[in-house]
């Protein structure tokens, strides 16, 4: 999608128990300390359809895959109608915390095609960049059921999620850099701060 623009939009992508949240609060603490217009946010939103797909976590077999992938871009385009572009365009810089990415990765490992869902995205503003956060898949469950001290949902399969990371890692997209997530949070901080930088440079 081609339009003015003078914000930024960074966002987190990856299998669950990465890290994207943790880096994404670390990045907007770094920026926000340098005083620049930060924006937090995330999919599935807050709103109706993203509070419709949260119920789904419980029981994901309540809807079909296809109405599920319509539920998650109803989402994102009451998202990039309310927020996203007006904060793009008000020179914002967005850190988001999953985007269509995911779309693609977790609805295509959930059996629709990866190319059709990537198009089914082209109403949305492409990331300037995007952070895809890898990991083996086990190391994030046991931080989700250990450090968050949470049950795993229906979208946290084990079996699941190997066939999520497949198609990310398939993905090849001008806008994705590879942020090897098994080390430390603060090796990946500062990883994530070089990466960033040559961003900020561009927005000065
Ligand atoms: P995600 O947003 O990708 O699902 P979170 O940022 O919520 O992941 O992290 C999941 C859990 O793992 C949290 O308890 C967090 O404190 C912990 N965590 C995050 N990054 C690391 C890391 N690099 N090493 C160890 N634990 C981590
Ligand atoms: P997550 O990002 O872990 O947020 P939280 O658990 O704090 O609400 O959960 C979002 C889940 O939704 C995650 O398992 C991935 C899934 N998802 C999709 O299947 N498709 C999408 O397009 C998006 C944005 C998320």
């Amino acid at each position: 999608m081609s339009l003015h623009r003078s914000g930024l939009l960074i966002v987190f992508e990856g299998t669950d128990g990465t890290g994207k949240s943790t880096q994404l609060q670390l990045l907007a603490q770094t920026l926000q300390e340098k005083g620049l217009p930060v924006v937090i946010t995330r999919e599935p939103t807050d709103g109706t359809y993203g509070k419709q797909i949260r119920e789904l976590y419980a029981n994901r077999d309540a809807v079909s895959r296809e109405e599920e992938l319509n539920l998650f871009l109803a989402d994102r385009r009451e998202h990039v109608d309310q927020l996203l572009l007006p904060a793009l365009q008000s020179g914002k810089i967005i850190l988001c915390d999953r985007y269509y990415l995911s779309t693609v990765a977790y609805q295509g490992a959930a059996g629709l095609d990866p190319a059709h869902i990537l198009a089914r995205n082209d109403f949305a503003p492409v990331p300037d960049l995007a952070l895809l956060f890898h990991a083996p898949i086990q190391t994030g469950l046991n931080r989700i059921t250990q450090g968050r001290g949470e049950e795993l949902n229906d979208f946290e399969k084990e079996d699941y999620l190997r066939q999520v990371a497949a198609v990310f890692s398939q993905m090849d997209l001008p806008c994705i850099q590879r942020i090897d997530a098994a080390r430390s949070i603060e090796a990946i901080r500062c990883d994530i701060l070089e990466r960033v930088q040559p961003f900020l440079e561009k927005l000065q």
